[in-house]
């Protein structure tokens, strides 16, 4: 088995669109081998943050964020898929990953952002990117920038037409770079375990 990576998406929308892309990057991470799990805040449905998972005595934490928790600590890369709100990332998203830290250290992190217009969520994207550098993740470079994503994915997270073919084209350096990152942190972290 390839690489553990989580995909993770925020919206809470009834009529959200970026889990289009979440499922294409799903789909596309697991075709090469790796071992991928969506993790979709609102199915999760985590508080707005009162205490971070850190602060409950041990094995008093809610149950949702004990086993999110576990599956941070197991996985080897993340992938963030971000949209837009008013030029930031989407609650949902933030309040997930605020409830954790020390779980995210030592591991690469990859995002994708998307939005409705042209600007694909790039004003999110780049503020994210600093989010998850404090958390102590190691955020590549290579990002996927996804815009109009109703004309580039259809319902069932499907490339279509020409938006599409781009969005094609874009993956496999998007997934090789994860992947460089993913080893190089994980032979690292084995050579010299994290001081904490
Ligand atoms: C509250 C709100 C604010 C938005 N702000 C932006 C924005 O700043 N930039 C942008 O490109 N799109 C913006 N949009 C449009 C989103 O890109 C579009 O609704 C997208 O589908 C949101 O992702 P979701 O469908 O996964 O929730 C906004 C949408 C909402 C609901």
């Amino acid at each position: 088995m390839g690489d553990r990576i989580l995909v993770f998406y925020g919206s809470y929308r009834s009529d959200r669109t970026g889990i289009r892309l979440a499922d294409y990057l799903v789909r596309g991470l697991a075709a090469r081998g790796n071992d991928v799990e969506l993790i979709d805040a609102r199915a999760i449905g985590l508080p707005i943050l009162d205490r971070m998972y850190k602060e409950y005595p041990k094995g008093e934490a809610p149950a949702a964020m004990e086993t999110l928790a576990g599956k941070i600590r197991g996985a080897d890369a993340f992938v963030f898929v971000t949209g837009e709100y008013n030029w930031g990332p989407q609650p949902g998203l933030k309040n997930l990953t605020d409830h954790f830290l020390e779980e995210w250290f030592w591991r690469p992190a990859a995002i994708a952002s998307y939005s409705a217009g042209r600007l694909s969520g790039a004003r999110a994207g780049s503020a994210w990117h600093g989010t998850l550098s404090e958390m102590g993740m190691v955020v590549i470079s290579s990002t996927l920038t996804v815009g109009s994503i109703a004309a580039t994915l259809d319902a069932d997270g499907k490339p279509t037409g020409s938006p599409g073919e781009f969005l094609d084209k874009a993956f496999p350096r998007f997934a090789d770079d994860l992947a460089w990152w993913t080893e190089a942190t994980r032979t690292q972290r084995a050579r010299r375990p994290p001081p904490y």
